[in-house]
C-alpha cells in the first residue's frame, strides 16, 4: 500500500505540452478516478506514474521515494489495460503465474499467489483453461488476477472494462469495488463512463487538455463544479447553459437577465459580480422545470425521448444555443412546437463568470456533504 503524489508534472513530446502542472495527492489506499475527454492524457499520466514514459518536468513519489527515475519494475506498480494481453498458450494458471517465475519466486509463493488471486476473482474453478475458452469478463479477471499476484502497492487501470457489454460492465464495476474493499490497496482507474466514476472513486481527477481541471469526491464535483467545463462534463445528459448578463446583486443572490428580457435567480454568492458582467446560468436537466410567471426562459418543445422509468424533454431556445434538456415524468406527452417557459429554484443554478469560473453556490456544501 502506499501514496501517490504528483509535483508540477508534466510531459512533452518534442514540442508539444500534453500535460501541464499535474498535481494530485493519492492518500493510501483511496481509490482515485480519471475522467476526461479523448486525448486529454491519462493514459499518458497513468504511464508517467507506471515508468513506462519519461516525466519531463517535476517529480513523482510513491510511498515516499521519488520514482522519477525508477524502473518499471521497481516501482511496485501493476497495470491493466484495456486489451487483456494474455498469452493464448498458456492456462489461467500459467498466465497469472508468469510474472512471479520471471522475478524468481519459488514454487510454494508461486502457487499460493495464484490460487488466493483467484478465489479473490471467482475463477479458482478455471485454472485448467486457455484465454480462448474463456468470456470478455473472465478474461478481464484473469487480467487483473495476474496483477493481484504481484502484490502491488498501487492499481493502474486504463480503461480495463470499454471491451465488455453493459451488462457485464456493470458486473465488472461491483466486482472493482468490492476488489477494492478486500485488497484496500491504492487504486488509480481511468474511465470515460460517467456511471464508473461517480460509483467507484473516492477522489475523481477531470482532465481537459492536459490539465487537471478539478480534483474531487464525486458529490463536490456534481454539486460543486469548479468551473463550466467539470459541470459540463460530469453528469448524463449534460448541464444546460443559459448566456446572459447580471441585473441585480443581491444578499441572497443574483438574478441574471437573459438576452429576451427573461429572468432567472441563483443563489450563489456574489462575490466579484457586477450588474452588466456576462454570466451562463447552469442548470442540470433533472432541475429544469416548466413555470409559470415571470422567471425562466421561454423555449419550444422539439421531441421527448423516453427511456421507460424517466423521459427528456429536448427543446430550443435563444438563451442556449445548444439546445435543452429537462428530465420529464415518464408518461408527459408534449407536441413539438409547444412553447412553455422553463427555470430552476435558486438553490438549482450554477452560475459562470465570463472566464467559465463557477461561482460559490450557497448550498453546495450541504448538497456535496
Ligand atoms: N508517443 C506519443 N508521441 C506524441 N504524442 C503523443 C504520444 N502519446 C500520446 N500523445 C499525445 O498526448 C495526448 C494525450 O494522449 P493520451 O494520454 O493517450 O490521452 P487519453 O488517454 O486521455 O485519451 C494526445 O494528444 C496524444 O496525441
Ligand atoms: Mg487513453
Amino acid at each position: 500500500m502506499a501514496s501517490v503524489i504528483l509535483r508540477n508534472v508534466l510531459k512533452r513530446y518534442d514540442e508539444t505540452e500534453v500535460l501541464r502542472d499535474v498535481n494530485l495527492d493519492i492518500a493510501d489506499g483511496e481509490f482515485v478516478v480519471f475522467v476526461g475527454p479523448s486525448g486529454c492524457g491519462k493514459t499518458t499520466l497513468m504511464r508517467m506514474i507506471a515508468g513506462l514514459e519519461d516525466i519531463s518536468g517535476g517529480d513523482l513519489t510513491i510511498d515516499g521515494a521519488r520514482m522519477n527515475d525508477v524502473p518499471p519494475a521497481k516501482r511496485g506498480i501493476a497495470m491493466v489495460f484495456q486489451s487483456y494481453a494474455l498469452y493464448p498458450h498458456m492456462t489461467l494458471y500459467d498466465n497469472m503465474a508468469f510474472g512471479l517465475k520471471l522475478a524468481g519466486a519459488k514454487k510454494p509463493e508461486i502457487d499460493a499467489a495464484v490460487k488466493s488471486a483467484a478465489k479473490i476473482l471467482h475463477i479458482d474453478h478455471l485454472l485448467d483453461r486457455k484465454p480462448k475458452q474463456l468470456s470478455g469478463g473472465q478474461r478481464q479477471r484473469v487480467a487483473i488476477g495476474r496483477a493481484i499476484t504481484r502484490k502491488p502497492k498501487v492499481f493502474l487501470f486504463d480503461e480495463p472494462l470499454s471491451n465488455l457489454d453493459a451488462a457485464l460492465r456493470v458486473k465488472m464495476r461491483l466486482e472493482f469495488a468490492r476488489l477494492h474493499d478486500e485488497l484496500k490497496t491504492t487504486m488509480i482507474y481511468v474511465t470515460h463512463d460517467q456511471v464508473e466514476a461517480m460509483t467507484l472513486a473516492d477522489k475523481i481527477v477531470v482532465l481537459s487538455a492536459g490539465n487537471v481541471e478539478q480534483v474531487g469526491t464525486p458529490n463536490q464535483l456534481y454539486h460543486a463544479p469548479a468551473n463550466r467545463f467539470v459541470a459540463g462534463f460530469i453528469g448524463s445528459p449534460k448541464m444546460n447553459f443559459f448566456d446572459g448578463v447580471i441585473q441585480q446583486v443581491a444578499s441572497d443572490g443574483i438574478v441574471v437577465r437573459y438576452e429576451t428580457g427573461e429572468l432567472q435567480k441563483v443563489a450563489v454568492e456574489p462575490r466579484g459580480a457586477r450588474v452588466g458582467d456576462k454570466v451562463t446560468v447552469g442548470i442540470r436537466p433533472e432541475h429544469l422545470h416548466m413555470l409559470a410567471g415571470e422567471w425562466g426562459v421561454s423555449a419550444r418543445a422539439m421531441t421527448v425521448e423516453s427511456l421507460g422509468d424517466a423521459a427528456y424533454l429536448y427543446a430550443e431556445t435563444p438563451v442556449a444555443p445548444d439546445g435543452l434538456i429537462a428530465r420529464i415524468p415518464p408518461l408527459e406527452k408534449h407536441e413539438r412546437g409547444e412553447s412553455m417557459k422553463l427555470g430552476a429554484t435558486p438553490d438549482h443554478c450554477h452560475l459562470f463568470d465570463a472566464d467559465g469560473h463557477a461561482f460559490e453556490r450557497r448550498f453546495a456544501h450541504e448538497m456535496a456533504a
